[in-house]
């Protein structure tokens, strides 16, 4: 939706390096974002930081329909777009940092699998571990972790430092090809515990 762009160039003016894009995701990343994850053994599934919704969109239409699932985001102008166009997916508007304590409220001991819209590059080093090691505290041994960096994003060392964080926390970091059709070109890092 084109309005999507206005409020995207809006919320990134306001908070950078939270919202950390000029432009949401193409249903083609997000495509590449669920296509690696096998669906029939996910329970329980969060989404980080949804944005306008483009992942979500695709995890409707992947996961089982009796699989738990709810969406955690900061930032408000999102949530409240958010609520409206997915009135019946379960949204806290909260940070990710705080996922252990969303779990329980939603009686999720353990997650399946993180769709993740976070902006890592734009995150600092203590801000990266922290959000990582609160999600590892949910995630499942052998749980799926997808999430996506922008190609020129590699030229940041934040970008780097990430995926060594990655490399040493999860068993597989598999970098995917490359989606040139999405504002700006990105990949996925196809991560599992
Ligand atoms: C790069 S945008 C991606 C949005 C959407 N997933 C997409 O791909 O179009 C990053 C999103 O993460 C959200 N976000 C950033 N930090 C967050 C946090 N600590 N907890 C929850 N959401 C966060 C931002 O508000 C924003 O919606």
């Amino acid at each position: 939706m084109l309005k999507d762009y206005g409020r995207f160039i809006r919320e990134f003016l306001l908070n950078p390096s939270c919202v950390g894009a000029i432009a949401p995701s193409s249903p083609r990343l997000a495509n590449r974002m669920v296509e690696w994850v096998d669906w029939d053994s996910v329970n329980a599934v969060a989404e980080y930081g949804p944005g306008t919704g483009v992942f979500t969109t695709e995890i409707l239409q992947q996961k089982r329909p009796d699989s738990q699932f709810f969406a955690v985001e900061l930032n408000e102008d999102f949530a409240n777009t958010f609520a409206e166009r997915f009135p019946d997916v379960t949204l806290f508007r909260d940070s990710v940092g705080n996922i252990e304590k969303i779990c329980q409220q939603q009686n999720v001991d353990q997650l399946d699998a993180v769709i993740c819209g976070l902006p890592w590059a734009t995150f600092s080093d203590e801000l990266q571990t922290e959000l990582l090691e609160a999600m590892l505290k949910v995630l499942k041994p052998g749980g799926y972790f997808a999430t996506f960096a922008y190609l020129s994003g590699m030229a940041l060392p934040a970008a780097h430092r990430f995926h060594r964080k990655l490399d040493g926390l999860f068993d597989q970091v598999e970098p995917s090809r490359t989606v040139w059709t999405n504002v700006l070109p990105a990949f996925v890092y196809q991560c599992r515990l």
